[in-house]
């Protein structure tokens, strides 16, 4: 099996990325992030890429560009790296199309609830204001709707009665951090199987 080549697309502080990068760095997810990518030339996350010495790029969206043109532009330093799956980690822009296309069951996403409740951004918030007793969080294949695609791997996080919109959030990304990193593992060791809305993962090689 080949060693994966990871593009890391973030655009904040980029806690799942390092989660991610800790497990590689471990030896436990076959995979190289080639690559990490942000929208964000402030984003916390290069600083840990720039130390990690993973090579980082900055796309800003230009006055005028449309998402495609954009997205066309990563896609190229996607394709020069031979990238073999992308992993969005806070990332904040919604895909185009082409990159969708051109990556199909190949991207992944963590998402801070369970989905298909509560998509979209501020999760954690719009869950704890709706006043559900769990909520959790979702890593999904992305497809073209926004937090739609089919679901690997979630986990479930009881809200507590003394729970804010933070503390919960705390807790939820606590989880992130191990579900995310395994949903990368089994990608990278081509376990994950998509039958329609559904995956499975596949037992490990012996
Ligand atoms: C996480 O809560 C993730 O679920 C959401 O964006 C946030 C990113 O956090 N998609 P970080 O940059 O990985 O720390």
């Amino acid at each position: 099996m080949n060693v994966k080549r990871l593009a890391v697309f973030i655009s904040g502080r980029g806690s799942n990325f390092r989660a991610i990068h800790d497990e590689v760095k471990k030896g436990t997810i076959k995979g190289e992030i080639v690559v990490v990518i942000s929208d964000n030339p402030d984003a916390p996350g290069l600083e840990y890429a720039r130390a990690a010495g993973i090579q980082s790029a900055v796309f800003q969206k230009k006055g005028g560009e449309s998402r495609d043109t954009y997205f066309d532009r990563i896609i190229e330093l996607l394709d020069k790296g031979a990238v073999d799956g992308i992993v969005l980690a806070g990332f904040m822009k919604v895909l185009s199309r082409n990159i969708i296309h051109n990556y199909p069951n190949r991207i992944l996403n963590i998402h801070p609830a369970l989905l298909p409740s509560f998509p979209g951004i501020e999760a954690q918030r719009q869950a704890f204001e709706y006043g559900v007793k769990y909520s959790g969080c979702t890593v999904h294949f992305v497809d073209e709707g926004v937090d739609t695609g089919p679901v690997i791997l979630q986990e479930v996080i009881p809200v507590l009665d003394d729970d804010d919109a933070h503390t919960l959030a705390d807790r939820i990304l606590k989880k992130e951090h191990i579900i995310y990193p395994k949903a990368v593992r089994f990608f990278c060791e081509d376990r994950l199987e998509v039958r329609g809305r559904k995956v499975f993962v596949r037992p490990a090689d012996l």
